[in-house]
C-alpha cells in the first residue's frame, strides 16, 4: 500500500490494528453497526451494558470536532443484539481526508459487522416535507464524487472489496420495507418518507440557487454526511440502511427570511429523537427475530 494511503490512515493494517485493539478490549462481537447523526446521539444511550471508548483512545481513529457529536464508540446490546454505535461521526468539512472519515466502516467490517444503520440530520428540499419528518434514504447523489472526492479513490485493496463497486443497490430494499412496516405498526406513517439524499461538502449551508438546483436534480434532502460511509460499507459488502431527520426546510424562495442554522438542526433532533430511536431499535429487534433475513 502506498505511502499516501498510510498517511491518510486507511491501510488494511491500520484498520486491522484498530479492530484488534477494540476486540481485545471488549467481549462484544457486534453484527450491527450504528452511526448517530447530529443531535441523534441518544440512540447510543439505548444500548444495554455499554462499554465506551473515546475516539482519541482508539488507534488510528480520527477525533470528532463538531458540537452535538460526542466522539465515542459504544459497544453493547440493543434489543439483545450485539451492536457498536458511533456517537459522533466525521465530516469532510472538519478537514479530514475522506478516507479517514470512512475508516470506522472498515474497522466495523473487520470486527464482524454485517449491517450498518446510519442516521443524519438533513435539510428538506422536497416541498412536501415538514420539519420533523423522518426520511428513509432510498438512493443518494454524491456531489463531491462528481469532482473526484470519493473515499474509494486511490489504490484499491481487494481485501476490502472490488475496484468498481455497484451502487444501484446501496440502500437495502428489504430493510427499507422493514422500516415502513415497523413505522406503520408504531403509528409513525404520517411523518415517514422515502427519498433521495444529496451530500455536499459543507460546512456552509446551501444558497437558494443551490437548493433549487439540487431539488430539480431529484434530491429530496440535503446534508453533509452518510454517503461516504455508505460507499465504503457497500464496497466491503455490508448491508446499509439510512435515515434522515428533516431538521429544517431548505430555503428555496428569494422572498423568504428564513436562515438555516445548526441550532435548529439540534433542536429538531431533540424533538424527534425518541421516535427515531424507537424506529431503529424496533428494526434491530426484528432483524434478530428473523435472523438477519429481513
Ligand atoms: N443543509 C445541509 N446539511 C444539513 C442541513 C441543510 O439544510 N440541515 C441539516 N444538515
Amino acid at each position: 500500500m502506498s505511502y499516501v494511503s498510510e498517511l491518510r490512515g486507511e491501510t488494511y493494517e491500520q484498520c486491522r490494528a484498530a479492530a484488534d485493539w477494540l476486540l481485545s478490549n471488549t467481549q462484544v462481537r457486534p453484527t450491527v453497526g450504528i452511526v448517530c447523526g447530529s443531535g441523534l446521539g441518544g440512540l447510543a444511550e439505548m444500548i444495554k451494558d455499554p462499554q465506551v471508548f473515546k475516539y482519541s483512545d482508539i488507534p488510528h481513529f480520527p477525533r470528532s470536532t463538531v458540537h452535538g457529536h460526542a466522539g465515542r464508540l459504544v459497544f453493547g446490546t440493543l434489543k439483545g443484539k450485539p451492536c457498536v454505535c458511533m456517537q459522533g461521526r466525521f465530516h469532510l468539512y472538519e478537514g479530514y481526508p475522506i478516507q479517514k472519515i470512512t475508516l470506522p466502516m472498515r474497522v466495523f467490517k473487520l470486527m464482524g459487522v454485517e449491517t450498518m444503520i446510519l442516521t443524519n440530520a438533513a435539510g428538506g428540499l422536497n416541498q412536501d416535507y415538514k420539519v420533523g419528518d423522518i426520511m428513509i434514504i432510498k438512493d443518494h447523489i454524491n456531489m463531491p464524487g462528481f469532482a473526484g472526492v470519493n473515499p474509494l479513490s486511490g489504490p484499491n485493496d481487494e481485501r476490502f472489496g472490488v475496484r468498481f463497486p455497484c451502487m444501484s443497490d446501496a440502500y437495502d430494499r428489504e430493510m427499507r420495507q422493514l422500516a415502513l412496516d415497523v413505522a406503520s405498526e408504531l403509528g409513525y406513517s404520517d411523518f415517514l418518507r422515502e427519498g433521495v439524499y444529496c451530500v455536499l461538502g459543507g460546512p456552509s449551508f446551501e444558497t437558494i440557487a443551490e437548493c433549487r438546483m439540487l431539488h430539480s436534480l431529484g434530491a429530496d434532502a440535503v446534508g453533509m454526511s452518510t454517503v461516504h460511509e455508505v460507499i465504503v460499507a457497500r464496497h466491503a459488502g455490508m448491508r446499509c440502511f439510512a435515515l434522515s431527520l428533516i431538521s429544517n426546510k431548505s430555503v428555496m424562495d428569494y422572498d423568504s427570511q428564513k436562515k438555516a442554522n445548526h441550532e435548529e438542526v439540534l433542536e429538531t433532533g431533540r424533538l424527534r429523537a425518541k421516535h427515531l430511536e424507537k424506529l431503529v431499535s424496533c428494526m434491530v429487534a426484528r432483524l434478530e427475530r428473523d435472523n438477519n433475513s429481513y
